[in-house]
């Protein structure tokens, strides 16, 4: 057995044990796979401020989501196919969550069905909602979730069309997998996964088959899942989501400062800024890189979490200082699983815990409610998004904790700025001449400046 000591270590693993096809299904971003490799880098990007000779005995990391109390600020994402990473897998990773105290969401388009997790679980957990056609299949989904007593719905706003995934249409990924030569040779190498799902009943997507109009078997399903999913989607279509769910309901996929006021409006109680891990829009910006825009045209009227990238509790600690209250996993949990069954999500929870603790102890911190702006220098601010309002780039624009030390801002110095001016100028010249539009502002500095503040605040450029 190897030693595991991060997620990467889990992610390995999973891709020896896991077929091909599925361990590719979770590993892989739309068309050119830019956002997802912008969303892991632009975490990589920011750097934290050590702080030392403060007491950090006795740190917490407890705190709250659409106010369900949470042993740290991490759900369980809603990831489709779960139960193909490993057989029950939502079962396994419903109840890893539970064991460690924080919530798991179910996926539509999950393997094991909303009674089936309900049945064998004793902690209550999320459902994650697409809106389809067929509306009363969505009402009846919305029943069925009031009945397995789910505290929280989660509204997916970001599929109602598929961005293409280049791998899953090479590997012709479908549940169970067909029993192609290539497929029945690389089964071969999977003893540990072929086992386990001999063992199962759960192999298709139970939450759709048998309830859905028309849906009786697989192979009438993806076709069906391509027609139904609904592209009329709007703002109205979430009020009536919200009219029908007395729960808490959290809506997944905000990118853009503009959904927020509609968001809003809907009376909706948090929001995920969330670009699908990277499996939707490709050439959306990282969801780091959108959060402190979103949580700026937020301010405070509703929770604002984060999935898309992380990868560790340093990643974590970075999201919540630049305005997340919390965040959600997806792959983290999804190569623990694979990797280990039930065991590997609640290493993949332990290790993002240890990280998350020990980083905030750093950091100089003894409760995770308290991160803010002040654990990022002044230089390893994000920048505002395109499109984000200037004084979105104000470091420490969240309230400081009592007795920790402003952000640090140095002031430009005039010689500084004359210089700055001059680059800008010769910029603008060659531009003219080679007749190229100019790039747009944040991708001419290094590291990028805010016109506003005048002082550097970014240190990711943009692509
Ligand atoms: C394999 C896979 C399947 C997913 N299926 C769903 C899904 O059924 N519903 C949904 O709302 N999001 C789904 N997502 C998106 C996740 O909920 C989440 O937004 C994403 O995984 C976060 O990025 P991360 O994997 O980098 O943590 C899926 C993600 C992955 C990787």
């Amino acid at each position: 057995m190897p030693v595991i000591t991060c997620i990467e270590d889990l992610r390995l693993l999973a891709r020896r044990r896991v077929p091909k096809m599925f361990y590719e299904y979770a590993d892989s971003g739309a068309w050119t796979e830019s956002t997802y490799r912008a969303n892991e880098s632009d975490f990589a990007s920011i750097k934290l401020r050590q702080r030392v000779a403060v007491d950090i005995d006795n740190r917490s990391l407890v705190s709250t989501m659409v106010g369900q109390p949470v042993s740290m600020p991490i759900a369980l994402a809603p990831v489709g196919l779960t139960g193909m990473q490993h057989a029950d897998g939502e079962i396994l990773a419903a109840r890893a969550a539970a064991k460690a105290g924080v919530p798991f969401t179910l996926s539509t388009m999950s393997i094991c069905s909303i009674e089936d997790v309900a049945e064998n679980t004793d902690a209550p957990f999320w459902f994650q909602l697409y809106v389809m056609r067929d509306r009363d299949f969505i009402t009846r989904l919305i029943e069925r979730a009031r009945a397995a007593q789910c505290p929280a719905l989660v509204l997916t706003l970001d599929l109602q069309v598929m961005g293409q995934r280049h791998k899953d249409i090479r590997n012709g990924l479908s549940a169970p997998p067909k029993p192609t030569l290539a497929n029945l040779v690389n089964l071969a190498t999977k003893p540990r996964w072929c086992l386990g799902m001999l063992r199962t009943k759960r192999r298709t997507f139970r939450n759709i088959a048998g309830h859905a109009k028309g849906v009786d078997d697989l192979s009438s399903l993806s076709s069906w899942t391509n027609q139904q999913f609904d592209p009329t989607l709007d703002w109205d279509d979430v009020k009536w989501v919200r009219d029908q769910w007395q729960g808490k309901l959290i809506l997944k996929g905000i990118l853009d400062p503009e959904d927020i006021e509609p968001a809003i409006a809907s009376g909706a109680d948090a929001l995920i800024v969330s670009n699908h891990g990277g499996r939707q829009l490709d050439g959306a910006l990282s969801a780091i890189r959108a959060l402190p825009a979103i949580a700026e045209a937020v301010r405070g009227r509703m929770e604002v979490h984060l999935d898309s990238g992380v990868r560790s509790g340093q990643d974590v600690i970075k999201a919540l200082a630049l305005g997340a209250r919390a965040v959600h996993v997806g792959r983290a949990f999804v190569y623990g699983l694979g990797a280990m069954g039930e065991a590997g999500v609640t290493t993949a929870l332990g290790i993002l815990r240890k990280e998350l603790d020990v980083t905030m102890g750093f950091c100089g911190l003894r409760d995770v409610k308290k991160v803010d702006r002040s654990i990022l220098g002044a230089r390893y601010v994000l920048s505002a998004s395109r499109g984000a309002p200037r004084r979105g780039c104000r470091a420490g624009s969240r309230p400081a904790r009592a007795g920790s030390p402003a952000p640090r801002r140095r002031p430009e110095s005039r010689s500084r700025r004359a210089q700055g001016s001059r680059n800008s100028r010769r910029r603008s010249r060659r531009c003219s001449r080679s007749r190229r539009p100019r790039p747009p502002a944040a991708a001419r500095a290094w590291p990028p400046r805010c016109a506003a503040a005048r002082a550097p605040c970014a240190a990711i450029p943009a692509r």
